[in-house]
């Protein structure tokens, strides 16, 4: 779980759950408790496929008030239902099934829950439960993604046990009732603007050291933690550049994205970025070697062995920080051993104001996952453990403690 549940929401603040049909289903009046519990005004809307695994009655207990259902919809309709239903702060879709990840993508209305969610003004949460095949392919992931870039917000699915015909153990179990209330709270929590009038430049994602025009070296890098960290300050009042390598994530809008492939492209554009930066944040998984000599033409296959002879890659952390000026420099470092001593000296040697740490082992924060689990480490070995939350939320932290940084330097 996450340390959200710690943060304070106004009283006023209210929040739709969409409950849709799967067996997860009956873990909605557990939410619905919890958001209550937390001060929330709490509104329900229920699928037909949601009442064939949970009765009304529950849900409008657990509420404390009415169900919203399509058959209501329909008597009540110069009430206009789905408009009195999206006045709330936040929404959660939970259970969420692939019907409903792909009528919300296609701007469907055909039913209250859908209709509704066309109308919500604030943030929406995804909590999808599914067999793993159904989660897996390509029509549910391109919904997905289609949601994410219009700035819906995903919990899980988990790996773990689910279904009840013994489908085993896969991608696809909902998240837990007490990590669905904690993100809910997290997506109500106000945002700061404490970065107004500051440039923040980010990169992300991988590199690509072509050895022909077809070839390449790189690494699996999703891009996610840069992503987080350049939206966050965007919404923070932050003027932003994010220079990402190749990755499938959309360029998040209001932030000013450059599109780079090899090592020597991503420092031209950090370096070019970073003159007139307060605060330079390299998630970018940077690759340590090009090839020293790039091939014109496709190589053929050759009978035996082939040696490539590689070239270091300028560290472009390292020359930022020999010129850092008054610029807050965040650097991050993936170590499989002996993880603070070898990211504080990284710090130290490269001039890094602080440095996140991460362990590709770790289970849940490796490459691609939507939460990470890192530890902060400052040049001369002090560090501090956080727990695993959301990229959003560890950006969160990161920038919080990079402004701590900048005001230290310069107090405001
Ligand atoms: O030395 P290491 O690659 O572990 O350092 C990681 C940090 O340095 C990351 O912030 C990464 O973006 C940055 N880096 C860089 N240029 C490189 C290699 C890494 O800026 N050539």
């Amino acid at each position: 779980m996450t340390d959200a549940t710690a943060a304070t929401s106004s009283p006023t603040s209210s929040v739709l759950v969409i409950v849709g049909g799967s067996m997860a289903a009956v873990k909605a009046p557990s939410v619905l408790r919890r958001l209550r519990e937390q001060d929330l005004g709490v509104r329900v809307i229920a699928t037909p496929a949601a009442l064939a695994f949970i009765t009304e009655l529950s849900l409008s207990t657990a509420a404390d008030g009415p169900v919203g259902t399509d058959q209501h919809w329909f008597e009540a309709r110069p009430d206009a239902l789905h408009l009195t239903h999206a006045r709330v702060d936040a929404a959660v879709v939970m259970s969420a099934s692939a019907e409903l990840l792909a009528g919300a993508a296609g701007g469907h209305a055909n039913d209250l829950a859908l209709a509704t969610l066309l109308s919500v003004r604030g943030p929406v949460l995804w909590v999808p439960a599914m067999n793993e095949a159904m989660w897996r392919s390509p029509a549910v992931q391109g919904n997905v993604e289609r949601l994410r870039a219009w700035g819906h917000a995903f919990l899980g699915p988990e790996v773990g046990a689910f279904g009840t015909r013994g489908e085993g153990t896969g991608t696809g179990r909902m998240a837990e009732p007490e990590d669905i209330a904690a993100r809910v709270l997290e997506l109500l929590r106000p945002v700061k603007r404490d970065l107004a009038g500051l440039r923040v430049v980010v990169s992300a994602g991988p590199t690509r050291e072509y050895l022909d025009p077809v070839r390449f070296i790189s690494n699996p890098s999703s891009g996610k933690m840069g992503f987080a960290v350049a939206e966050e300050a965007r919404d923070r009042g932050a003027d932003v550049t994010l220079v990402t390598g190749p990755v499938t994530l959309s360029d998040p809008p209001g932030v000013s994205t450059v599109r780079i492939e090899s090592a020597l492209e991503l420092r031209d554009a950090v370096v070019a970025a970073a003159q007139d930066a307060d605060i330079v944040v390299m998630t970018a998984a940077v690759a340590d070697y090009r090839a020293a000599t790039q091939a014109g033409e496709k190589q053929a296959k050759v009978a035996g062995d082939v040696t490539i002879h590689l070239t270091p890659n300028p560290d472009i952390l390292l020359e930022l920080g020999a010129a850092k000026g008054q610029r807050v420099l965040v650097g991050f470092a993936m170590e499989t051993h002996a993880g603070v001593e070898r990211a504080a000296a990284k710090a130290t040697r490269k001039n890094a104001d602080f440095i996140l740490l991460n362990y590709p082992t770790r289970e849940g924060t490796a490459f691609g996952g939507d939460d990470n689990q890192v530890t902060l480490v400052w040049p001369g070995g002090r560090h501090e453990d956080w727990p695993r939350v959301s990229k959003r939320e560890v950006a969160r932290r990161l920038l919080d403690e990079a402004v701590r940084v900048a005001h230290a330097r310069q107090p405001v």
